[in-house]
């Protein structure tokens, strides 16, 4: 009697796994997945063991998780690896900021392959093994409504293009965004808070002081630091955007240019490669006879969206999105009902709480990380 059903249960899953691969014209990369077989806490140890080896892989994750999962429209795409499997993925710019794909293609392929999870369920388990390597919460334990699911299945089908929000979105656009893509605009606040590892932070230490790379370490500087600083950022951060952008003067000195570059990684490797990439493109940007000022060796132009400010015009770290959701926050003159009194009133409560914030970042990123995706077998992550 048993054995009947199971062969039932066994039969349906397959016959809707066909359909709704044929629905979505996906190729299937990993025919016979069965997460039940692959020992979760290896999977979980080989994330832990690449952001040893590297820090800035677990940004690197948490922002690929959101790229896998948020690519979709009404025919295709979805949470499903596609974003490092496929070479047009790969190489969409909004893909391609530091190389961090294809940075990061080797290592989600490599778990993979150690532990016979798919590249999907790498890409979503090692983004929240990221959040808690940072310093945030345990995203598996954390009690929430939604579980934490595994199962996903892989396809070398590229997600759909243009599905993923332009840096420059304004407010009314950003909740436009939440709602295409089945977050509330609570949810998709909450994981913007990820923004706050973005790389423009340069040295800064969580308390605002510089770490000098030249003689220390520089691994718990704020981009490597789960915080929701981000939130307190954009909320007191006084701000202009221009669109187009702005020429202003860079108050920068090649050796600051050049320890900035190296903050951004923790292994040599990454550091000594970044280095060079930064200096060639200060050379590219000069020209040989680049106009260094010879009394304070600062660099000249540069061009800018959002200028801040403040007596000291610190250069604004985040995205021209997040300068117009800070905006929100600081206009007193809203009405609770209006969307930026919304987006204000959400901004403020992940500002004061971060313990609310962690709890609504959870929630919010087990479901972006199986938005659209499809299960070969869906069970809760057996941790
Ligand atoms: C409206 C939605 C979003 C927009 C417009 C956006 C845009 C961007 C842009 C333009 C950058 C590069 C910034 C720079 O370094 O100059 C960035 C970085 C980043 N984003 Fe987002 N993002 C969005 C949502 C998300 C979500 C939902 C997550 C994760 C849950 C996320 C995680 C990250 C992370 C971790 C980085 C830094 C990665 C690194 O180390 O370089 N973003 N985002």
């Amino acid at each position: 009697m048993c054995t009947k059903y199971l062969i039932i249960i066994i039969t349906w899953n397959s016959v809707f796994l066909f359909v709704s691969n044929v629905v979505y014209s996906r190729k299937l990369l990993l025919p016979s997945y069965d997460p039940v077989k692959i020992k979760w806490s290896m999977v979980v140890q080989s994330c832990n063991e690449a952001f040893a080896y590297e820090k800035r892989y677990a940004s690197f994750f948490i922002r690929t998780s959101a790229h896998d999962s948020l690519a979709f429209n009404s025919k295709s795409g979805g949470a499903d690896g596609s974003v490092l499997l496929t070479k047009d993925e790969l190489s969409r710019p909004e893909n391609t900021y530091d190389k961090f794909t294809h940075k990061l293609a080797p290592v989600a392929k490599k778990i993979a392959f150690r532990t016979g999870a798919s590249v999907a369920d790498v890409i979503a388990v090692c983004g929240a093994v990221a959040v808690e390597y940072l310093g945030g919460p345990n995203i598996f334990k954390i009690n929430t409504t939604t579980p934490f699911y595994v199962g996903r299945t892989d396809t070398n089908i590229a997600n759909p293009h243009k599905q993923l929000a332009k840096g420059s979105l304004n407010t009314t656009e950003f909740a436009s965004f939440a709602q295409t893509k089945g977050l509330s605009l609570k949810e998709m606040i909450a994981l913007m808070g990820s923004h706050v590892l973005i790389d423009d932070q340069n040295c800064k230490n969580n308390d605002g002081t510089e770490c000098d790379p030249t003689i220390e370490k520089c691994d718990r500087i704020k981009m490597f630091t789960w915080s929701n600083l981000y939130y307190k950022d954009v909320c007191t951060t006084p701000t202009t955007i221009y669109m187009p952008a702005i020429e202003v003067v860079e108050n920068i000195t090649r050796a600051d240019r050049k320890k900035h570059a190296m903050c951004r990684y923790t292994s040599q490797k990454f550091k000594d490669e970044q280095v060079i990439d930064a200096l060639a493109e200060t050379e590219a940007i000069l020209g040989q006879d680049g106009e260094v000022d010879p009394i304070t060796g600062k660099l000249p132009n540069g061009f800018q969206n959002v200028i801040v400010n403040l007596r000291d015009r610190p250069l604004w770290s985040y995205t021209i999105n997040d300068a117009h959701l800070g905006k929100a926050c600081q206009n007193k003159k809203l009405q609770p009902q209006e969307t930026d009194g919304i987006i204000s009133s959400y901004l403020k409560e992940f500002a004061n709480n971060p313990v609310v914030w962690n709890n609504v970042y959870a929630e919010a990123y087990k479901k972006m990380i199986s938005l659209r995706a499809i299960w070969s077998n869906k069970i809760e992550i057996p941790l």
